[in-house]
């Protein structure tokens, strides 16, 4: 499974990044707005520094635009960038009609706010190159986010969709372990939830032993 993270903030994608575990970003206007972007020149400035950041990795842009002309004009903008962009657009009529075009124009997509297997189904038969199944917010209406993960990686393998599944709305460390035991072949998270991998008290208890016995030895 691969990792993204899901913030505009360069100071924790750098941080991520230097784990050396980093396969790309996804952003959002809210989250670009949480970082204080904005204006257009603003705005598309940061989307070359994260690339510039993150060598190599796929990084999520996302249209503002709501009809299908303005979503395919900014979706082009977006994508000349830099070629390691991916246009996140919307799960709706437009969107998925947006997604088919930039699949035949050779622009890799990220259908996103998707909430239910038969969203995702329109994605994959649109092209996208990643869905992005919500699942915290599926959670937080007491609907189980993690399942609907496990769904849509059942039905795309079974009917051999080459659209990867991208869980976002990730809130916590256990949310990613779900998701890799759902077979979602990418999870965007926070950073607190990637380093909550990290932990564990017998680690450092094994740690702290390691040292104290080399000191016994060594002074
Ligand atoms: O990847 C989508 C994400 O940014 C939404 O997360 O926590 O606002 O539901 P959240």
């Amino acid at each position: 499974m691969r990792f993204f993270i899901d913030t505009a903030n360069l100071d924790q994608i750098r941080e991520a990044n230097d784990l050396g575990v980093l396969d790309g970003v996804t952003t959002n206007p809210s989250l670009m707005a949480k970082e204080g972007i904005k204006g257009e020149a603003n705005i598309k400035q940061h989307y070359i520094d994260i690339c510039n950041i993150v060598k190599g990795g796929d990084i999520s842009a996302e249209v503002i635009a709501t009809d299908y002309e303005g979503m395919i004009r900014e979706g082009k903008e977006l994508a000349a960038l830099h070629k390691q962009i991916v246009v996140k657009v919307p799960c709706t009529k437009d969107g998925i009609k947006a997604i088919k075009h930039f699949t035949e124009i050779g622009i890799r997509t990220n259908c996103t706010l998707v909430f239910s297997v038969g969203q995702a189904l329109l994605a994959a038969k649109a092209g996208a190159t990643y869905v992005s199944p919500f699942i915290g917010r599926l959670d937080d209406i007491s609907t189980d986010g993690v399942e609907l993960v496990r769904q849509i990686v059942d039905v795309y393998r079974y009917y051999d969709y080459g659209t990867q599944v991208l869980a976002a709305s990730i809130r916590h460390t256990m949310h990613i372990i779900q998701c890799m035991e759902a077979g979602a072949d990418v999870a965007t998270c926070p950073l607190s939830a990637i380093l909550g991998l990290l932990k564990h008290p017998l680690t450092d208890i094994g740690l702290a032993k390691f040292l104290e016995d080399y000191k016994k030895v060594n002074g």
